[in-house]
């Protein structure tokens, strides 16, 4: 989604702010600008298109004090150098990530008082309507208090008033924005990567707060007072946006997804005792756990379903964030609401915790950035150990949280005893397999280059499994559509000849998972049913002999206890889209039209 830089401090040239959002680049964008103060006045310049299109316009090495930077996302009016950021109104120039949802209304007053608007942005009315302010107030600080109460919707700002040249001013609410922190400078961004080269040290905002920073000072305020703050550590440092000699992102981060297992279980896998530690909250006490997520945290979520209905026995039911909270929700008192999240900034998301804290109910977050929007809000939060990920599509995140849902599963069960110690013992002992047989079917890429390959010029590829094997599928496919850009389709196999089946004709790819056992013949009988009807079948299993072939290509999963299961078949499914986008010629880390982190409903 769009992204966020800004700097105040001695002298330093433009490419500050250009850095800052190339190692932004990853949340994706279609267009960028940059506004900084040069001889005393603001000079905007702003780009349709990738930021090599604005370096061109730009001397890197032009000195300033104070700028600020964005790459957009379009939302409201089609991505060019128009609708790009910064808007400027007068006295006035912004940069803004997230939606102004009554900016029509505010828009229409501005126009009765003159204002002329270029631009198609919800964006533009808040310049506007400051630089309207400020004409009677003259206080920056005053006029930005006032527009956050006018203001509804989502707002990260970075601001500029060109009659103050000392200082950079920021809004937030309900998008995130950072400031970090050195001696005789301060910047803000929308996420840390910007500026983790620059400083260590950063200040988390509250929704509400606003800022005057200079060089050597920082002042919060939050509706008219000013605020205490802490300076805090970044988590990571700039080594983790780095490829470390990969092609890809995505490609460094699937291959760190053994790493990922050990650091997410390890707290919670005791070495030599046959339990699982109690350093998890007691979940027993609930009767139904209803998860709630987007994106690919949807499909970490259905696997989730499936370990807890199966171990933990407890009623689970997964919503899609979005339509979650604009349903009926029949939220039950004795009821757990997960909300998992990579980013923990997901609007959607974020909505759905906020609507579950309301009603009263326990809420956990399955989070991956620490203190984030998120993790801050929910009741009990446990964190994924997957580090940054910059790779837009999600893999290692992904992994990390199927391998805590299942530890979150296993812990009810045991506590529930559910389980028996034999198998608990045989589970903690195949939960030391689980990275080297990831790292096994991650070595295997000349398979999935020859699936690849084969399936290049299909237009759809469908996906097939059923129970915990459907779950996988969605994500399969899932990432095959972001990052490849080509069709496709999951489904439940025994609901394919309802319908879908009629799309089958020779040739056309399914890709079949097969790694439960006790519903495997069933399953088996609806890949020959597409077989049958010309299907080329790629067959993901766990099974080593069959007694006849049905299948055109096999990938055998090593054999784990069913638990790990979905870590090692994910690999598979992952490589095989990652190496499609690549014969592709696609633009794997930063897929169009796709954001990292989601922070508009
Ligand atoms: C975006 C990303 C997806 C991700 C989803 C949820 O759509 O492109 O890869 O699964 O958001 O993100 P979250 O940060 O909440 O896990």
């Amino acid at each position: 989604m769009c992204g966020i830089v800004g700097f105040v401090g001695s002298k330093k040239g433009v490419r500050v702010l250009t850095e800052g959002l190339e190692r932004l680049e990853y949340r994706g964008y279609d267009s960028a600008g940059v506004a900084y103060l040069k001889d005393g006045k603001v000079n905007v310049v702003k780009e349709e298109g990738k930021l090599s299109n604005l370096k061109e316009k730009l001397n890197l090495d032009d000195e300033m004090t104070l700028g600020i930077g964005h790459t957009r996302w379009a939302t409201h009016g089609k991505a060019n150098a128009t609708n790009a950021h910064p808007h400027k109104m007068g006295k006035f120039t912004v940069v803004h990530n997230g939606i102004i949802e009554n900016y029509n209304v505010l828009r229409s007053e501005l126009e009765k008082k003159g204002y002329v608007f270029k631009s198609e942005t919800d964006t533009e009315v808040i310049c506007t309507l400051l630089d309207y302010m400020y004409k009677d107030d003259k206080d920056v600080l005053s006029c930005i208090n006032k527009l956050n109460k006018m203001l509804d919707g989502s707002y990260a700002l970075g601001i500029i008033c060109e009659d103050d040249k000392d200082n950079l001013y920021l809004l937030k609410n309900k998008s995130p924005l950072i400031v970090g922190v050195n001696d005789n400078e301060k910047y803000i961004a929308s996420d840390a990567p910007a500026i983790l080269d620059k400083t260590k040290k950063n200040i988390i905002l509250d929704d509400g707060d606003y800022a005057r920073l200079s060089g050597d000072k920082v002042e919060l305020f939050n509706d008219g007072k000013k605020k205490e703050y802490q300076i805090k550590e970044f988590m990571y440092d700039a080594d983790a946006i780095d490829k470390k000699g990969y092609e890809h992102f995505m490609l460094k981060e699937m291959h760190e997804q053994p790493d990922v297992f050990k650091k997410t279980t390890n707290p919670y896998l005791k070495e030599g005792v046959e339990s699982l530690l109690n350093n998890m909250p007691d979940f027993t006490k609930y009767n139904k756990i209803r998860i709630v997520a987007c994106g690919s945290a949807t499909h970490a979520g259905l696997v989730g379903k499936c370990m807890l209905e199966e171990y933990a026995n407890v009623r689970t039911v997964v919503d899609t964030a979005s339509e979650f909270r604009y349903n009926k929700q029949f939220l039950e008192d004795d009821e757990l609401v997960i909300v998992i999240s990579q980013s923990g900034e997901t609007a959607d998301t974020f909505e759905a915790l906020k609507i579950a804290n309301k009603n009263g109910n326990d809420t956990l977050g399955i989070i991956n950035e620490k203190g984030s929007s998120i993790a801050r809000e929910a009741k009990m939060v446990l964190y994924t150990e997957a580090g940054k990920e910059i790779a837009v599509a999600t893999t290692k995140a992904y992994s990390a949280q199927v391998a805590l849902l299942t530890l979150i599963a296993l812990n009810i069960a045991e506590n529930k005893k559910t389980i028996n110690k034999k198998e608990m013992i045989k589970i903690l002992e195949d939960s030391k397999l689980v990275p080297g047989y990831i790292e096994e079917l991650l070595s295997m890429s000349d398979i999935y280059k020859t699936i690849a390959e084969e399936i290049k010029d299909q237009n759809d590829i469908f996906f097939i499994g059923r129970k915990i094997d459907y779950a996988l599928a969605q994500e399969g496919s899932l990432k095959l559509k972001e990052i490849s850009y080509t069709h496709s389709e999951a489904y439940a196999a025994g609901e394919l000849k309802h319908g879908t089946i009629s799309l089958i004709e020779e040739g056309t790819p399914v890709i079949a998972i097969v790694t439960d056992d006790s519903i495997a013949p069933k399953t088996i009988n609806n890949i020959k049913e597409v077989k049958t009807r010309g299907a080329n079948v790629i067959y993901i299993t766990n099974r080593k002999k069959e007694s006849d072939i049905f299948y055109d290509r096999r990938i055998i999963v090593p054999e784990v206890h069913k638990v790990f299961e979905p870590l090692l078949t994910i690999i598979p499914l992952q490589m095989t889209a990652y190496y499609l986008a690549k014969i592709k010629g696609c633009p794997i880390d930063q897929p169009r039209n796709l954001a990292k982190s989601v922070t508009v409903e």
